[in-house]
C-alpha cells in the first residue's frame, strides 16, 4: 500500500475529494486515514499535523496499521537557496535534521546510533516524482491555477530542481538564521518533517519520496506569504504532481 502524507489540511481535502465516496476513513491518534483509490493505485491519505514527532508517529501508524510500503510527503518548504522562488518544486534528495545535535557524544546533525547525518529518499520514486513535477510545472501549472494567484505570486516560469532539504522543529522567518543554517548544511530548503519521515522509512526499509513547494524565502515575510500560499497554491501543486505521479505508475 502506498501512502500519502502531508502537512497541509488543504492538500489532503483535495485529494481525499479526488476519492470519492468509497474511500474509508479510520481514526487513530488524532488523525483521520483516508483508504482508497486514487487515479488507479490504492492509497491511504493522511494530514500528519505538524513537526518531527507529528510526522514519525504519522509515518510508523501508516506502516504497522496500514502496511505502507512507501510514503510520499507533499508540501511546502522555505527557500534558502537564494536560486528557488516561491512556485518551485523541489524534490528531495537526502534529509538532513538540522536540529539534531547530540555533540559531545556525536557529531553534529548525527543521528545518534544510526552512524549518518543525512538519509536519502529512494532513488526510483525520486525519478517518477522529478518527471511528474517537470510535466505539471510545464503542462498543467497555468491551467490549475487561478489567475489571481499566479499574478499574486509572480508564478510566471516555476521549476523544478532535486536538492538536499533540512528538516526540524522550527519554522525559519529570519534571513540571518537562513545565512547560518545555509553555513552548516548544504541544503536548498527547510521544512519540519520530512527528515523523521525519512527516518522512520529508514528503520522499516520502505520508500520515501518528498515534494515540496517553496511558499516562502525564509525571511521576515514568511509567516504572510506561507498562509495565503497554502490557500492559494500548495494544494493546487500537490494534486496535479500526485496525479501524474500515479498515473504515470498505473500505465
Ligand atoms: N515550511 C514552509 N516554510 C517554512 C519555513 N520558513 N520554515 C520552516 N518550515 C517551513
Amino acid at each position: 500500500m502506498l501512502a500519502i502524507m502531508s502537512a497541509l489540511t488543504e492538500e489532503i481535502e483535495h485529494l481525499v475529494a479526488e476519492m470519492g465516496p468509497t474511500a474509508e476513513i479510520f481514526s487513530r491518534g488524532m488523525r483521520n486515514y483516508h483508504k482508497g483509490v486514487l487515479w488507479g493505485t490504492p492509497v491511504v491519505l493522511v494530514f500528519s499535523r505538524w513537526g518531527k514527532v507529528s510526522a514519525a508517529a504519522t509515518s510508523a501508524c501508516l506502516i504497522s496499521e496500514f502496511g505502507a510500503t512507501g510514503i510520499i510527503f507533499t508540501g511546502v518548504a522555505g527557500a534558502v537557496d537564494p536560486r528557488l522562488k516561491v512556485g518551485d518544486v523541489v524534490i528531495g534528495n537526502r534529509l538532513y535534521q538540522h536540529d539534531m545535535d547530540a555533540r559531545p557524544l556525536f557529531e553534529r546533525h548525527e543521528i545518534p546510533l544510526l552512524k549518518i547525518t543525512a538519509i536519502p529518499t529512494d532513488a526510483v520514486l525520486r525519478a517518477q516524482l522529478e518527471k511528474a513535477a517537470a510535466d505539471f510545472l510545464q503542462h498543467g501549472v497555468h491551467t490549475a491555477l487561478t489567475a489571481t494567484a499566479r499574478k499574486r505570486f509572480n508564478l510566471t516560469a516555476p521549476k523544478s530542481v532535486t536538492l538536499d532539504v533540512a528538516s526540524g522543529d522550527k519554522f525559519f522567518a529570519n534571513k540571518a538564521e537562513v545565512r547560518e543554517l545555509r553555513s552548516r548544511l548544504p541544503v536548498g530548503c527547510v521544512e519540519m518533517e520530512g527528515a523523521a519521515v525519512a527516518q522512520v522509512c529508514l528503520e522499516h526499509s520502505i520508500r520515501f519520496g518528498l515534494i515540496r513547494t517553496i511558499s516562502d524565502s525564509a525571511d521576515e515575510a514568511a509567516p504572510i506569504d506561507f498562509l495565503a500560499f497554502i490557500k492559494e497554491v500548495a494544494a493546487v501543486y500537490s494534486h496535479g504532481i500526485i496525479k501524474n505521479f500515479l498515473k504515470n505508475r498505473a500505465k
